[in-house]
């Protein structure tokens, strides 16, 4: 059994047996969360898709309270060392079996740069995330276009996340081309509403997708279970 929950933006908590992952922990200065740092359970793991403040958000604070290990491509996950955080390095194309799950870091196209990395040392590719707990594969795009590379994932998909806010990401006919290429059984739009500039029907997102999966809308605070 995996739990989903969205927090808002591009932040999920995943739990399945017992073990809790977060991915783009983005809570101090998120308009659209439903938690506070102090009511966040304790995570065994942080997944970050990459280095922008939406994202990165509080991974270190979330990372050292917990003891938890933060998961990022080499670079990001350097730069949360330096912060003093414990962090495991991978990279796109990279898979690594953790005691929570899987994870495999897979392409996206979008900027890479660091918030907080003054120096700009850091600068990494940004990525997706395929997560497996529990038996289910999650697919959290990160901030990306709409790429040939997701036709890669074509049926090893049981929820996608994806952007559909247009303007920094995939709007909705792109995210809606996003789930033909995937082929997920379940996908759950995201990374809309916080702002103006990123506005989205996630109802329009719906009928665009036609069928073609089950369009779960979660507000933040609402989770999807699968069996
Ligand atoms: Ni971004
Ligand atoms: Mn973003």
């Amino acid at each position: 059994m995996l739990k989903i929950t969205f927090h808002g933006h591009a932040c999920f908590v995943l739990e399945a047996d017992g073990r809790r992952v977060i991915i783009d922990p983005f809570i101090t200065g998120n308009p659209a969360t439903d938690v506070s740092l102090d009511r966040l359970p304790k995570v065994d793991a942080v997944l970050l898709s990459h280095g922008h403040g939406d994202h990165l958000g509080d991974a270190v604070p979330i990372a050292r309270r917990d003891a938890a290990t933060i998961v990022a491509t080499f670079e990001l996950a350097k730069f949360c060392e330096k912060q003093g955080a414990v962090a495991h390095a991978m990279h796109i194309g990279g898979a690594h079996q953790f005691p929570f799950g899987r994870v495999k870091l897979v392409p996206a196209f979008h900027g890479g740069q660091i918030e907080g990395d003054d120096t700009g040392r850091y600068t990494t590719n940004p990525c997706g995330i395929v997560a497996t707990l529990g038996g289910r594969a999650v697919y959290h795009t990160g901030d990306t276009a709409l790429t040939l590379e997701m036709q890669l994932l074509a049926g090893q998909v049981d929820v996608l996340l994806c952007p559909i806010g247009d303007n920094y990401t995939m709007g909705i006919e792109d995210a809606a081309r996003a789930v033909e290429f995937v082929k997920p059984r379940t996908v759950i739009p995201m990374h809309y509403g916080t702002w103006d500039v990123i506005a989205a029907d996630p109802e329009a997102f719906k009928r665009q997708v036609a069928g073609r999966a089950e369009v779960v809308v979660l507000k933040p605070g609402q989770s999807h279970t699968l069996a």
